[in-house]
């Protein structure tokens, strides 16, 4: 029994391990990261802004953290993404595969290009980001990839329009399945995380609209948008070893947006 308590204190633990989030220069990412160097991990934060990059990691005040300014679009840069962990690191056991964008507009007056740009960071590169993870991962049979999907993935945004960020989020959830599948017996696990609504630089215009605000509090059963902290347990939770037998899952985390 005080066995299984001390197990239990540890279980969300990720000292020693190395975690890549992509997309750390704002929002969710900037968060995603902080918080698995709050659990003991060594954290490399990736995204093009290199200013921010650099300010997180003279802000986590640590020499666990380092900065690759990368942009996920292009899948030499995410190889070298991945290379530069293991290299100042040693290996990498989570990579969280957050940077996205979105575009709203009706689908009418979108065209192929715009819907290919979105398409482009939010389901391909993270396609190349899974990849360049799992042959790292693969290598030692361990790993732990967490996508970052979206309730939009899971039914239409239509109110909000916006089909290429509907179709790539939709298809990170199956990718998540698939890829989960795929590796699950060579101890590489694929998982996501479906945000509902969170205060970010992309939901900055809709929260500073009164209408907005006012169209996520009334279709959010718990009546209002996520708060920065609310991910951190699902984020944790995928990472660690608290979730092992956890494989191709998609856990919204959306005050029920997604069950109603
Ligand atoms: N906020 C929400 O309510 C919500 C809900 C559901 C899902 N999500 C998802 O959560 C993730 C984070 O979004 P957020 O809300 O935190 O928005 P955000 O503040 O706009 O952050 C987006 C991040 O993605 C990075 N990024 C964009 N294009 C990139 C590229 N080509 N290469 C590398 N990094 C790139 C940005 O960094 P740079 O500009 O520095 O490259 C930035 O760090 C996204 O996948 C989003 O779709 C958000």
């Amino acid at each position: 029994m005080a066995s299984d308590r001390l197990s239990q204190s540890s279980l969300f633990r990720l000292d020693g391990q190395t975690a890549i989030v992509t997309g750390a220069t704002s929002g969710l990412g900037e968060r995603f990261a902080r918080v698995l160097h709050d659990a003991g991990a060594y954290v490399v934060v990736a995204g093009r802004r290199t200013d921010r990059l650099n300010a997180l990691v003279d802000d986590l005040g640590s020499d666990r953290a380092l900065a690759v300014a990368t942009d996920v679009a292009d899948p030499d840069a995410v190889t070298a993404l991945v290379q530069a962990a293991v290299r100042r690191f040693g290996a990498l056991d989570v990579m969280v595969n957050n940077a996205g964008v979105s575009s709203p507009m009706p689908a009418e007056d979108e065209s192929a290009l715009a819907f290919a740009r979105v398409v482009a960071v939010n389901l391909n590169a993270v396609f190349s980001c899974c990849v360049a993870a799992a042959r790292v991962m693969l290598a030692r049979n361990i790993g732990s990839i967490i996508n970052v999907a979206s309730i939009l993935g899971l039914g239409a945004s239509w109110r909000i329009p916006q089909a290429s960020y509907a179709a790539s989020k939709g298809g990170v959830v199956n990718l998540t399945r698939e890829l989960g599948a795929q590796w699950a017996a060579r101890g590489v696990r694929v998982n996501a995380i479906a945000p509902g609504w969170f205060p970010s630089e992309m939901t900055a215009e809709l929260f500073d609209s009164e209408r907005g605000l006012r169209y996520v509090e009334r279709n959010t059963p718990a009546g209002r948008p996520g708060r920065p902290d609310e991910l951190d347990g699902a984020l944790l939770f995928l990472s660690s070893r608290a979730s092992t037998y956890v494989i191709g899952q998609t856990i919204a985390v959306d005050g029920g947006w997604s069950v109603v």
